[in-house]
């Protein structure tokens, strides 16, 4: 059967098919707690019983129209997502994935400008296809913009002006050409990392003074994943256009642009056009409104803190010797390992993946950064941390038998 599917991935050898809260069953009944969230998506869980309504009332009305027709409800998603999020958004369009709102909003910020490079940092994963992929970390294109940048999980960093310094000549040396800044406020794709607090508010000023905008990539770092309601407050910056993804549909393809009038009103209807068959349709639209009233109703951002306490405690208190480092950033965990026997440390991380797969935990990894990673949905509960601590260090132990 696996032969129909193109490989465009590394299928793993279960076929699911179902899924609840925290948890997936497979086609033979198994459980897994799904840490990975789908994929760093469903931040209230699978299949909330208030979604699957809104789908059931939503579909039975209207799913789709025309694109030079509105729905009440894509108004109203409109004016609730704007007022969930913190500072002075007042326009918005929907899209469907995270890599269609990040090219959007590039190509928003080139028109603007009337510029064409892009700037972003070099572990950045910012989508699939176009720009956005040519500035990720999987595409060798566009290294020139790819900015070196320190790693650092406080607001300082010990090689903080040499930092600068390079990204100063990258951005001077083209300063007239420069678009815009696109930030991954926490990196997840390419190994989960924190840039620097200072470096970030560094650039982000120099695209101020240089008259580029700044974008912030929330596909994933939004909607609480990164420990506040969205990842670019964890800095000193204003963005001009954020866009957002993955958590708005809660695991339906729903994604979004969210920036200012002011930008808007620098471009004639002809260079704002833009069209594509899904675009603003009521069944996501009714879903990313639906998402933002169940933030909201059940306080989940506050609700979360103490479980990012739980896992952050439980994480750092590990210590076995192929540990390198713990990563930790609201709901965002990663372990990095370091050579442990005969094992190179992406055996490690394959062998660790399989084993939790089999205890029934389903985790990510980058064989790039050495890490396993650990993005449960924020909804998950005190007796479902247990079984991942559980299970994390039975799989551990094991690993130190070798
Ligand atoms: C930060 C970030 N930006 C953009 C994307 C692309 O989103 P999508 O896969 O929905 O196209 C992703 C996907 O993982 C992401 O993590």
């Amino acid at each position: 059967m696996l032969n129909f599917i193109l490989k465009t991935n590394q299928f793993e050898p279960i076929l699911i098919e179902r899924a609840t809260g925290s948890w997936i069953v497979d086609v033979n009944g198994k459980k897994y707690l799904d840490c990975e969230s789908g994929m760093w998506c469903c931040n209230l869980g699978h299949n909330p019983p208030e979604i699957i309504e809104v789908i059931k009332t939503q579909s039975s009305k209207i799913i789709h129209r025309n694109k030079g027709f509105l729905n009440p409800v894509t108004i109203k998603a409109a004016e609730k997502l704007l007022d969930f999020i913190p500072g002075d958004y007042d326009k918005i369009t929907f899209l469907n994935s995270g890599s269609e709102a990040v090219e959007f909003a590039i190509n928003f910020a080139k028109k603007i400008t009337k510029r064409k490079n892009v700037l972003s940092l070099k572990d950045s994963y910012l989508g699939a296809f176009g720009i956005a992929k040519d500035i990720s970390f999987t595409s060798q294109e566009k290294m020139e913009f790819k900015l070196d940048y320190p790693i650092s999980e406080g607001d300082d960093s010990d090689n903080l002006e040499e930092f600068i310094k390079k990204a100063n000549s990258v951005i001077n040396n083209q300063a007239d050409d420069i678009a815009c800044f696109v930030l991954e406020p926490i990196m997840i794709g390419g190994g989960v990392l924190k840039p620097c607090s200072k470096f970030v508010e560094h650039i982000c000023n120099r695209m101020k003074e240089i008259r580029a905008l700044v974008i912030v990539d929330e596909v994933t770092t939004g909607f609480g994943r990164a420990g506040k309601k969205f990842g670019y407050e964890l800095f000193d910056i204003t963005p001009d256009i954020l866009a957002l993804g993955k958590a708005l549909g809660n695991g339906y393809p729903v994604s979004a642009i969210v920036t200012r009038s002011d930008l808007e009103e620098k471009l004639s209807p002809s260079e704002l056009y833009y069209a594509q068959s899904h675009q603003l349709d009521p069944l996501g639209t009714s879903i990313a409104l639906k998402v933002v009233e169940l933030y909201e109703s059940k306080e989940v951002i506050e609700k979360s803190k103490k479980t990012i306490e739980k896992l952050h405690s439980f994480l750092k208190s590990l210590s076995y010797p192929f540990i390198q480092e713990v990563k930790s950033f609201g709901l965002i965990y990663a372990i990095e390992f370091r050579v442990f026997n005969k094992l190179s440390t992406s055996d490690l991380v394959l062998k660790i993946k399989d084993d939790l797969l089999e205890a029934g935990v389903m985790i990510g990894y980058s064989t790039r950064k050495e890490q396993i990673r650990f993005l449960p949905p924020l909804i998950i509960t005190d007796e479902e941390i247990e079984f991942l601590q559980k299970k994390i260090i039975q799989v551990f132990d094991s690993i130190l038998k070798l």
